[in-house]
C-alpha cells in the first residue's frame, strides 16, 4: 500500500492479514534493546514534563494556555526524539473529563488541576506513554487531593497485580476494586462497591470511563493486531504495559458536591512485566501528591 508500481508487481496475497497478526504477536515480548529504547523514551518524556511544569506560569497568563504547555513538550520531543508518540493531551480543569482532549485550546487556571498525557518517541520509534495530573498553582486542594489519592491507591493495586501469569483483566479488576470502594465511601454509588463490581452492573464506570492497561512499544497501543485471546491471555516476562487508572467527575455531576465537579485525574506509568514485581520505567516522575508539590516547587520559581 505504499507504492502502486510495486504493488502491481506483487501478486495478491491473502497471507498479508496473517502476517500482520504474526508480527504483532512477535512484538509482545520485548528484548533488552527494546526495553532500553523504552527507558530512553521515558527519560526524555520525564524531561518534557519538567519543561511543561516550568512553563505553567506563562500558560496561566495566556488565553490558550493549554497550547503553551503542549508546545513546551513538543520542543523536547523534536530535540531529543523523533517526534511525539501520540498527540499530547493537555487538559486543564474540566477538560480532563474529556478522555482524549487534544484541542488543547483552553485556559490554564490557578486552583485547577491539569491532566497531561504525553510521550516522546525516540528515533527507534519506541514511545513512552505517561500521564500526570498536576495542581496548576503547585498545591492540591483538599477535594483534589482526596480524589487523587483514590487513583493513586488504585494504581498501586494495579502495579501489584501486574506480573507474569496475571492478565490485563486482573490488573483492571484490581484497579477498579479500589476505585469502586472509594466511590462507595464518597457516597456516590447507588449500590455497594461489591454490587457495582459485578460485571452486569458496573455503576462505578460512570466515573472510571476506561480500562487501565495496554501494550506499549513501537506503537503507543502496541501489538493491537494480536489475537484477542493472546493479548488478553497470561502476561509474560518482558511484556511492557501501561497502568493508568483514572477518575472523572463531570462538571454537572450532581452525585458529587460542587468542589469535586469538573475534576479529572489519571496517573499513567509504563511497566515491564517480570516473574516478580513489575519494573516501573517511569518511576522517576513523582506520583504521590506530596512529591508532586515538591517537584513543582523546585521547578517553578
Ligand atoms: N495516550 C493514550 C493512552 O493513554 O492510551
Ligand atoms: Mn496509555
Ligand atoms: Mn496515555
Amino acid at each position: 500500500g505504499e507504492d502502486p508500481k510495486i504493488d502491481k508487481l506483487i501478486a495478491e496475497n491473502d497471507k498479508d492479514a496473517e502476517l500482520l497478526i504474526f508480527t504483532s504477536e512477535q512484538r509482545l515480548i520485548k528484548e533488552q534493546y527494546e526495553i532500553d529504547q523504552l527507558q530512553l523514551a521515558v527519560d526524555a518524556t520525564a524531561r518534557g514534563f519538567d519543561d511543561m511544569i516550568k512553563v505553567l506560569p506563562k500558560a496561566v497568563a495566556h488565553e490558550r494556555g493549554e497550547r503553551v504547555v503542549e508546545g513546551a513538550f513538543y520542543g523536547r520531543a523534536r530535540a531529543e526524539g523523533n517526534d511525539l508518540g501520540y498527540n499530547t493531551i493537555a487538559a486543564a480543569g474540566s477538560h480532563a473529563c474529556v478522555l482524549h482532549w487534544v484541542r488543547n485550546d483552553g485556559r490554564v487556571k490557578s486552583g485547577e488541576l491539569m491532566l497531561i498525557d504525553a510521550g516522546i518517541e525516540m528515533d527507534s520509534y519506541y514511545t513512552a506513554d505517561i500521564t500526570r495530573t498536576l495542581p496548576v498553582n503547585g498545591k492540591f486542594s483538599a477535594a483534589q487531593r482526596e480524589l487523587y489519592m483514590l487513583v493513586y491507591e488504585s494504581q498501586i493495586a494495579g502495579f501489584k497485580a501486574a506480573r507474569a501469569g496475571a492478565t490485563i483483566t486482573d490488573i483492571n479488576r484490581a484497579c477498579h476494586e479500589v476505585l469502586a470502594k472509594g466511590l462507595e465511601k464518597l457516597g456516590a454509588l447507588p449500590v455497594s462497591a461489591e454490587e457495582s463490581l459485578k460485571p452486569e452492573n458496573g455503576f462505578h464506570r460512570r466515573w472510571t470511563l476506561h480500562n487501565v492497561s495496554h501494550m506499549l512499544g513501537m506503537d503507543v497501543h502496541d501489538c493491537a493486531q494480536a489475537r484477542r485471546d493472546v493479548y488478553m491471555g497470561p502476561l509474560k516476562a518482558g511484556m511492557v504495559i501501561t497502568v493508568e487508572p483514572g477518575l472523572y467527575i463531570q462538571p454537572d455531576d450532581e452525585k458529587f458536591p460542587p468542589e469535586f465537579r469538573g475534576i479529572g485525574i489519571r496517573i499513567e506509568d509504563d511497566v515491564v512485566i517480570t516473574d516478580g514485581d513489575c519494573i516501573n520505567l517511569s518511576d522517576s516522575l513523582p506520583r504521590h501528591p506530596d512529591e508532586i508539590e515538591a517537584w513543582m516547587e523546585k521547578l517553578v520559581k
